[in-house]
């Protein structure tokens, strides 16, 4: 059935369903600054791609985050306790919940994906594993409103934020999903979450604009992503990856810039870019350790344990709910 059709994370049974998607979609790229939402980042390729990303040297917060875990995991366990249900934020192949599972032995995991493809295979090969933790896998797409359904226990929630994945959003909104966490968790849960850290303006230009031009690629690639869900004709031949680091609102910028005067057309829709005109394509804010701890007081967490690496790149913080 399926192996008649290529595969494509944009191929849906309902193509009506991608109705609101498109929308969104054009809405951006008609704004006077065009921008799309980083998730069109991650169709096969793109996910794949960013695996690659996450292996670079250039590439620090994958490998930081992990030393950081690896070291430190005995005290992060001793400090959440034991049982409870681990919800895993954007699991993808849910490697990094499983290297907590000796730890921290909870009694259900719920991991949380944009794509509920991706993350089968992944959640039937852990339950082989470890068949004492009860899987429960959700596909959500965390931009949008949400909420968990009631198979997902309601006593002691771990929210599971690996990756600096919060650095997508814009502060304020960041303070609001946080502030959505806090609710979801109830009075016995906690939040662990890893963050990217504010630091020298040329190590965090090499981590956007890697030497062998993966991160280009990675940009680039989303113009497909939106081909397929917008029907639009991008050609990624006539746009270029560019990264910078914006000091004044801490945050890395990625942006295509056309290379030239160019007309990119959709079915209702079309828009003409002028040489060097860009399109927004994803913010990764950078915090301090105050500034992150004050987000999460301010979301209505407790005061915060965190852990970080010696060259202080990146931490991981633990917030109980009171
Ligand atoms: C997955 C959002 C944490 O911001 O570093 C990597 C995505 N973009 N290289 C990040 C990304 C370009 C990544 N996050």
């Amino acid at each position: 059935m399926s192996s008649l059709y290529p595969v494509s994370d944009a191929a849906s049974p309902h193509p009506d369903s991608q109705q609101p998607l498109r929308a969104e979609l054009a809405a951006g790229l008609l704004a006077a600054t065009a921008h799309t939402a980083p998730k069109y980042f991650y169709d096969a390729v793109g996910s794949l791609l960013f695996e690659a990303i996450c292996q670079l040297p250039e590439y620090y917060p994958t490998r930081t985050e992990a030393a950081i875990f690896s070291r430190h995991l005995a005290e992060m366990a001793q400090a959440i306790g034991p049982g409870g249900t681990l919800i895993d934020l954007g699991a993808g192949n849910c490697a990094k919940a499983a290297l907590l599972f000796p730890h921290l032995h909870p009694e259900q995991y719920v991991p949380i994906d944009i794509s509920l493809e991706h993350l089968r295979s992944a959640v039937q090969h852990l339950q082989q594993r470890f068949p004492h933790i009860e899987m429960t896998a959700l596909g959500l797409d965390l931009s949008l409103p949400w909420r968990l359904p009631s198979e997902v226990r309601s006593d002691q929630r771990l929210f599971f934020y690996p990756g600096s994945s919060i650095g997508n959003f814009h502060p304020d909104q960041a303070a609001l999903f946080l502030r959505q966490l806090r609710a979801a968790c109830g009075k016995d849960g906690g939040i662990l979450i890893g963050v990217d850290l504010l630091k020298d303006r040329q190590l965090l230009h090499a981590a956007y604009d890697d030497g062998l031009g993966l991160t280009a690629a990675f940009n680039l690639n989303l113009l497909r992503h939106v081909n397929r869900v917008l029907g639009s004709d991008f050609e990624v031949g006539q746009w270029q990856h560019q990264a910078c680091f914006n000091a004044d609102l801490s945050r890395v910028e990625m942006h295509l810039a056309a290379r030239s005067d160019l007309v990119v057309s959709w079915s209702g829709g079309r828009r003409n870019f002028a040489r060097g005109e860009r399109i927004h394509t994803e913010n990764s804010y950078k915090y301090t350790v105050a500034r992150f701890l004050e987000l999460l007081e301010m979301a209505g967490f407790g005061r915060a344990a965190y852990w970080s690496d010696p060259q202080d790149w990146y931490a991981v913080f633990y917030a109980k709910a009171i």
